[in-house]
């Protein structure tokens, strides 16, 4: 299995372009299903989130080419309306091809994703949304069996929490339906936005009439488009963190500063100076950044919860004491254990973390558990004493697209091997494990 290991204490410095935006490229892979015709997706990561993507369309029916940052998409020959088990628990969020492939057929059978590490992650809002929309939806043991004779038809829909999935499915199930959705409640993320664009760029009716109310008037059919996906904002900062926890000084080009505001605000309270301009940002971080209290993480524009790892990793070693709160997702502190691991003073008490700041973290063998909570292990190793051997990185794979090439080129020594290291990290340093309390 392949590891990546870091060499820690490295300052980064220099510039780098940050990746196009897995969330946004995924829901738009999803949408492609809709269109009649061919799309271009410009600046679409190469991850295997993406891949997987790609496979559940080959499957379907659609023509699909690689070109060197894009996809393209020819969905006039879809032709099937089941996914396979194996190719929907590839990546869990293939939830939202249920939409698409529901209104472009009529039918649609898949399973329920399930569960994960990071939570239970129901999709009642989903069902209840294409319910609501007319699809009827048989459930079996997961199995999920979905018809709309006769086409969906538009409806009022309000949603109890601003789930960004269900937001995307009810953009792709209503784009094309007999008359107008109206949706109260909806995410207000950067990536549906840009699913919006999408879609409209398209053909489709869509508009934002702001605090997360959407008017879809549905369209008979969907053309084909060139599209260019959003910077990936959360991958802009776990850059920002690896930077910060080394003192480094970083700018990053083709991002969007407006979609970083809540992350960039954190930084500056930590002690960082960062100035934008247009698609970039340029931060300098100071030798030891400061705590920051009262972290909280909330649905868009509120911290995201795809940050929070990443941030943690940087306060650890932050002077005084900062707390995180995570409201999202009921599991998502699996780094908290790595972190302890690497000499991290971090205390959990129900779904806030409270972090003393030491001086340093030193290297240790840590497994990234999931994709953030792997970012956060780089960020982790990049600001540590001695050597970070990282397994399981195919969770890293899933949403960074050559990370140990792009932090390279900032000057991390970084780099991926087949074998199991060098050095075993754990013989060197003395493992200190703290009482963990989980509320
Ligand atoms: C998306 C992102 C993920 C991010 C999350 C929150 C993608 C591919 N994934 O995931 O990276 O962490 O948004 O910003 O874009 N919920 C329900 N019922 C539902 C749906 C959701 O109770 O039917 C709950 C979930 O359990 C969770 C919360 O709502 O507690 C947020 O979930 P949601 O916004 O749907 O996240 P995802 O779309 O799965």
């Amino acid at each position: 299995m392949e590891k990546i290991i870091v060499q820690g204490g490295q300052t980064l410095r220099g510039t780098l372009r940050v990746q196009g935006s897995k969330n946004a490229a995924l829901p738009i892979l999803a949408a492609c299903v809709l269109v009649n015709g061919v799309c271009e997706i410009r600046n679409c990561p190469d991850l295997s989130d993406v891949r997987a993507a790609v496979r559940i369309l080959r499957h379907l029916g659609c023509a699909v080419e690689r070109g060197e940052d894009s996809l393209r998409v020819d969905a006039r020959t879809v032709f099937r309306a089941a996914i396979p088990h194996a190719l929907m628990r590839e990546m869990r969020s293939s939830i939202v091809f249920l939409g698409s492939v529901l209104s472009r057929t009529g039918r649609a059978a898949l399973c329920t994703p399930g569960g994960c590490e990071i939570g239970a992650r129901p999709i009642d809002l989903h069902m209840s949304s294409l319910r609501a929309l007319g699809a009827r939806i048989d459930e079996t043991n997961g199995a999920l069996c979905c018809t709309a004779r006769g086409g969906l038809r538009g409806a009022t829909i309000r949603l109890r929490f601003p789930s960004v999935g269900a937001t995307e499915n009810i953009l792709l199930a209503a784009a094309a339906a007999n008359g107008t959705t109206t949706l109260y409640g909806a995410a207000r993320e950067p990536e549906i936005g840009d699913l919006i664009r999408f879609l409209n760029a398209c053909g489709a009716r869509i508009r934002d009439l702001g605090a997360g109310t959407l008017k879809i008037e549905g369209v008979p059919c969907l053309h084909g488009c060139t599209h260019r996906v959003i910077p990936d904002r959360i991958a802009a900062v776990t850059y920002m963190a690896a930077a910060a926890v080394t003192g480094g000084d970083v700018t990053l080009t083709d991002i969007v500063p407006a979609h970083l505001a809540c992350m960039t605000n954190v930084f500056e309270q930590a002690g960082c100076r960062i100035e934008e301009a247009d698609d970039r940002l340029h931060l300098r971080a100071p030798e030891r950044l400061r705590a920051v209290r009262d972290i909280r993480t909330a649905p868009y524009p509120g911290f995201p919860t795809d940050a929070q790892a990443a941030i943690m990793a940087a306060l650890a070693t932050a002077d005084g004491v900062s707390t995180i709160e995570e409201t999202i997702f009921e599991n998502r502190f699996h780094h908290v254990c790595a972190l302890r691991r690497m000499g991290a003073d971090i205390t959990v008490e129900g779904c806030t973390a409270l972090l003393r700041g030491v001086e340093r973290l030193h290297g240790a063998a840590v497994s990234a558990v999931d994709l953030r909570a792997g970012a956060a292990m780089v960020v982790a190793g990049l600001g540590a004493q001695g050597e970070t051997v990282i397994d399981q990185i195919q969770h890293i794979d899933r949403g960074y697209e050559k990370i140990e090439a792009c932090l390279q080129t900032l000057g991390a020594r970084i780099e991926r091997s087949a074998d199991s290291g060098s050095t075993k990290p754990e013989q060197q340093f003395p493992l200190r494990f703290l009482p963990l309390r989980y509320g």
